[in-house]
């Protein structure tokens, strides 16, 4: 391999799952730690992450991208980078959570769900018009946001350009990578913007949810494998050839 990449890979249904799998792409990526720089995107935040660090045999990453893309950290260091946050320009948390109190299909997701930045609530099944309706509805309200709904289950209320995919790019450039050099790896919706940046690469998980599985492109590789063993798959198949 004679240059570096930048893997930026969702947590949860992505590299955890399966801990024998996760155990393999630990060895695997051991041996690469120089060529491939990791970083960690997740719809937890920060601290939650450093803890299935700490508990699993997931390796240190460089930095981690919390909040479904609200948060960045260099790993180890508690606070987030101002610079991000600045980006978010006509943010009224109030006023969105006001207009989404009168949907009977939204349920506030608990206190310690909730950032500043982030606001969540769990809606079983909805349909895309009725995402769409959200949508619309707070456009016309005057608020500027990222609608994100995952699993059939997560709906994530986020500052205009705050997502994964966003954030995946911010960090590449904080540290000093192009879009070609970034793999993101995923298994569900809110990792969809990843996948939507110019020119990275990406690595859909056998066990990923209908709304990656539809994706089609020769920059999308789809596992076999799931969990991390989908992703050391993935990665084989960009890096090691
Ligand atoms: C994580 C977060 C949750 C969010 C979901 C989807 O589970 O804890 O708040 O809704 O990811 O992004
Ligand atoms: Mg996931």
């Amino acid at each position: 391999m004679d240059r570096r990449n930048l893997v930026v890979s969702d947590v949860d249904g992505t590299l955890l799952g399966d801990d024998a799998a996760l155990a393999e792409l630990r060895r695997w990526y051991d041996e690469r730690r120089d060529a491939l720089t990791l970083v960690y995107s997740s719809g937890r935040f920060y601290h939650s992450v450093l803890e299935s660090i700490r508990t699993t045999l997931l390796p240190e990453p460089a930095a981690v991208i919390g909040g479904v893309g609200t948060d960045v950290h260099f790993f180890g260091e508690e606070v987030p980078l101002r610079a991000w946050h600045d980006g978010f320009e006509g943010w009224d948390p109030p006023g969105v959570r006001a207009v989404l109190a009168a949907y009977r299909e939204l349920v506030p997701q608990p206190e310690h769900l909730q950032s500043d930045y982030k606001l969540s609530y769990y809606g079983h099944d909805l349909s895309p018009a009725f995402i769409e309706h959200l949508q619309t509805q707070l456009q016309y309200r005057g608020y500027q946001v990222h609608v994100v709904y995952s699993s059939q289950r997560d709906l994530d209320v986020l500052p205009h350009g705050a997502n994964k995919g966003t954030a995946a790019v911010f960090i590449a450039e904080q540290l000093g990578f192009r879009g070609e050099d970034v793999i993101v790896c995923g298994d569900s919706g809110n990792d969809l913007a990843m996948f939507e940046q110019p020119a990275v690469r990406g690595v859909v998980v056998a066990n990923a949810h209908a709304e990656l599985k539809a994706l089609r492109s020769e920059r999308v590789y789809h596992a076999a494998r799931s969990y991390a063993g989908g992703v050391l798959e993935g990665l084989r198949h960009w890096c090691d050839q």
